[in-house]
C-alpha cells in the first residue's frame, strides 16, 4: 500500500533519532511490500531560524494532508529567552491543535531485558509493566488563557475542560482499558480544584457503557507515589494534559529509560502524530549518544494507530526486542552488565534494521 509520511526532526536529537527511525521505516517498505512517501518539514527551533515561525503554515498544511506525522523533538538553549508564543514547544502545541489530535496514547511498557536499568527494585517490577497512559492534549492549562499583568510581576494559565473534551478523552481510556486489562484509572486532582471535580463527574457517568472495566480515580499527588511504590497496580491511566505530561515521563523512567517511550496523538479520524516522549537532549545532539528506539518504537505506533499495519508493528517492536537481546545499549538503558555493548544511535538504529530483515528472511525460509 501507498501511505505519505511528513516528518519533522525538530531539534537537538530529533534529527539524530529520526534518521533511524526513517532507516527502519524503509525496510518495512521493502520487506513488506508498502510505498511511504516522506516528506521532511520545519517545525521548533529550526523553523524560527528559517522562518521566524515556530510552526509555518506550509507545516501544518503539509501534516494535515498527510496520513501521519513522525517527529523528533523540539526545543533547546537557543530559544529558551523568546517570548512564549515564539519557543519552539509553541510550534508543537500548535501542531496537535491543529491536527485535533486530543488522545495521547503513551505506553510505559518495559522490555524484560531491561528490568536492570530501571531505578526500580527488582521486586516491584517483577513479571514486568505495562502502564498506558492516555493523555488529554489539545486542552487544559496548555491551551488555556495564559497572560502577565502590565507591571509583569504577576502571570496566569488556566485549567478549564469541558465535559465533551473530557468525555472524548476518557472514551480512548475505557476503548483501550478493554482491550487489555480492563482497568481505567481516572487521575485529576478533584479535592482541589473544580475541573478535577468534572472530570471525575463525567467519567462516572459514562462508566455504564464499559461495564466489563472496573474504574477507578486517584488524586495526581498520589498517583506520582503509586507509580514508584507499585507501579504494577496500573493498567490504563487517563488524565489532563499537564497530568499526563509529567506522570507519563515519570512512568517512562519506571520503564527503564524515557529514552524507550514511544507516543501516539490521534484523535477523530485525521492524521496522527507519533513521536517519543522524550525532549531534545541539546547538550548530546549530534555526537551519536541519542537512544533511537523511542522514534523507532513511534514508528511501530505509527504503522498500528494510522496506517492499520499491524503485522508490521509488532515485526518493528519484535526486532527493538531481539536488538535488546543481543545486548546492544545506548548510554541512557545501558548498566555495564556482562553482555552488553554500549552502542551510539546509528549503531543502534542499524541493529534494529539488520534485526527486521533477518526476521523476513527467516519467515520466508520458513523459520520463523
Ligand atoms: C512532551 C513534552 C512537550 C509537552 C513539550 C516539549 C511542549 O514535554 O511531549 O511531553 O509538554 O507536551
Ligand atoms: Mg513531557
Amino acid at each position: 500500500m501507498k501511505f505519505s509520511i511528513v516528518t519533522i526532526p525538530g531539534d537537538g536529537i530529533g534529527p539524530d533519532v529520526v534518521r533511524e527511525a526513517l532507516g527502519v521505516l524503509d525496510a518495512v517498505a521493502t520487506r513488506f511490500g508498502h510505498s511511504f512517501l516522506v516528506t521532511e518539514e520545519l517545525m521548533g527551533g529550526v523553523a524560527l531560524d528559517a522562518t521566524g515561525e515556530p510552526l509555518p503554515a506550509k507545516t501544518l498544511a503539509a501534516c494535515k494532508a498527510a496520513d501521519a506525522v513522525l517527529l523528533g523533538a523540539v526545543g533547546g538553549p537557543k530559544w529558551d529567552d523568546l517570548p512564549g508564543s515564539k519557543r519552539p514547544e509553541a510550534g508543537l502545541l500548535a501542531l496537535r491543535g491543529g491536527l485535533k489530535v486530543f488522545a495521547n496514547l503513551r505506553p510505559a511498557k518495559m522490555f524484560p531485558q531491561l528490568s536492570d536499568a530501571s531505578p526500580l527494585k527488582p521486586a516491584l517490577i517483577e513479571g514486568g509493566l505495562d502502564v498506558l497512559i492516555v493523555r488529554e492534549l489539545t486542552g487544559g492549562m496548555y491551551f488555556g488563557d495564559k497572560g502577565r499583568n502590565s507591571a509583569g510581576d504577576e502571570a496566569w494559565d488556566t485549567e478549564r475542560y469541558s465535559r465533551l473534551e473530557i468525555e472524548r478523552l476518557v472514551r480512548v481510556g475505557f476503548d483501550a482499558a478493554r482491550g487489555r486489562s480492563k482497568k481505567l484509572c481516572v487521575v485529576d486532582k478533584a479535592n482541589v480544584l473544580e475541573s478535577g471535580r468534572l472530570w471525575r463527574e463525567t467519567a462516572k457517568a459514562m462508566a455504564a457503557e464499559w461495564p466489563d472495566v472496573e474504574l477507578s480515580f486517584m488524586y495526581v499527588d498520589n498517583c506520582a507515589m503509586q507509580l514508584v511504590r507499585n507501579p504494577r497496580q496500573f493498567d490504563v491511566i487517563a488524565t489532563s494534559n499537564m497530568f499526563g505530561d509529567i506522570l507519563s515521563d515519570e512512568a517512562s523512567m519506571v520503564t527503564g529509560s524515557i529514552g524507550m517511550l514511544a507516543s501516539a496523538s490521534v484523535g477523530a479520524g485525521g492524521p496522527g502524530l507519533f513521536e517519543p516522549i522524550h525532549g531534545s537532549a541539546p547538550d548530546i545532539a549530534g555526537q551519536d549518544k541519542a537512544n533511537p528506539l523511542a522514534t523507532v518504537l513511534s514508528v511501530a505506533l505509527m504503522l498500528r494507530h494510522s496506517l492499520g499495519l499491524e503485522k508490521e508493528a509488532q515485526a518493528v517492536e519484535d526486532a527493538v526486542g531481539v536488538t535488546l537481546d543481543a545486548g546492544l545499549r545506548s548510554a541512557d538503558i545501558s548498566t555495564g552488565a556482562p553482555g552488553e555493548r554500549l552502542v551510539g544511535t546509528r549503531e543502534m538504529g542499524a541493529a534494529v534494521r539488520k534485526a527486521f530483515v533477518d526476521q523476513g528472511l527467516g519467515a520466508q525460509n520458513g523459520r520463523l
